[in-house]
């Protein structure tokens, strides 16, 4: 039987919030009385998700791997991968194929907060979602779409297709840091181009499962707060 396998990716180099950055890792950084790390790693225990492979970079993984061990001591079990360049999100499905296996895959950002008692209620649903053959994703309003991967839908609330960073969004809808994929993920990332910005693209993951109407949508209520922290600001 397939199980979902979690991945959390803390890669990058933080550079819109240096200099805090130049000497750790974004994820490393405390938010509140806790390492960053520990909000997604959260979640994914909250998900029943005990498989969990971090991916960072090279000047990184020995700090996760202080902060986290083998994940024993949680009750988990962790692993862990160097992405060697910012390559792009959808990357990670790569680097963790021989992890992922026959199994499907929640991806979630290293530096996604979710907060909000009813936030398993989506997760569970996702997880449905993925026993029935269908991916899921997580949509928020937010004030600056621009910034993020945009959602336009049809006047009957069906996915039409995302656009990573728009300079025009058509909605103020975008998606969120966490990701539920069938096992289909890894010949899919397999398949894509690099986007302009040189990167594979979680959202060029997202439009094929719309195009074969395999991707299902779950909008945030207003009682989960999401925070990106990439900015000072956000
Ligand atoms: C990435 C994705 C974007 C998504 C965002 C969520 O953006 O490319 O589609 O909305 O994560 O945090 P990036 O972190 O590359 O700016």
């Amino acid at each position: 039987m397939k199980i979902t396998k979690g991945i959390i990716l803390a890669g990058g180099n933080g550079s819109r919030l240096y200099p805090l950055t130049l000497g750790t890792s974004k994820q490393l950084l405390p938010v509140y009385d806790k390492p960053m790390i520990y909000y997604p790693l959260s979640i994914l225990i909250q998900a029943g998700i005990i498989e969990i492979l971090v991916i960072t970079t090279k000047t990184d993984i020995n700090k996760f791997k202080t902060l986290l061990g083998d994940g024993t001591n949680l009750g988990i079990k962790i692993q862990y991968e160097i992405q060697a360049q910012p390559n792009g999100i959808a990357e990670s499905f790569l680097i963790g194929e021989n992890f992922i296996g026959s199994n499907n895959v929640c991806l979630i950002l290293g530096d996604n907060i979710f907060h909000g008692d009813n936030f398993f209620k989506y997760i569970k649903k996702a997880q449905k979602n993925l026993h029935d053959g269908y991916s899921s994703i997580f949509g928020v309003e937010v004030d600056n779409p621009e910034n993020f991967g945009v959602i336009n839908l049809d006047n009957n609330n069906k996915l039409l297709r995302i656009a990573e960073k728009p300079k025009n969004p058509k909605s103020s809808l975008i998606v969120s840091g966490i990701y539920f994929y069938t096992n289909d993920v890894v010949n899919i990332s397999k398949s894509l181009n690099l986007s302009s910005r040189g990167e594979k693209e979680i959202t060029d993951i997202n439009n094929y499962y719309i195009s074969k109407k395999k991707l299902k949508l779950n909008l945030l209520d207003k009682s989960i707060s999401w925070i990106d922290t990439g900015t000072y600001s956000s």
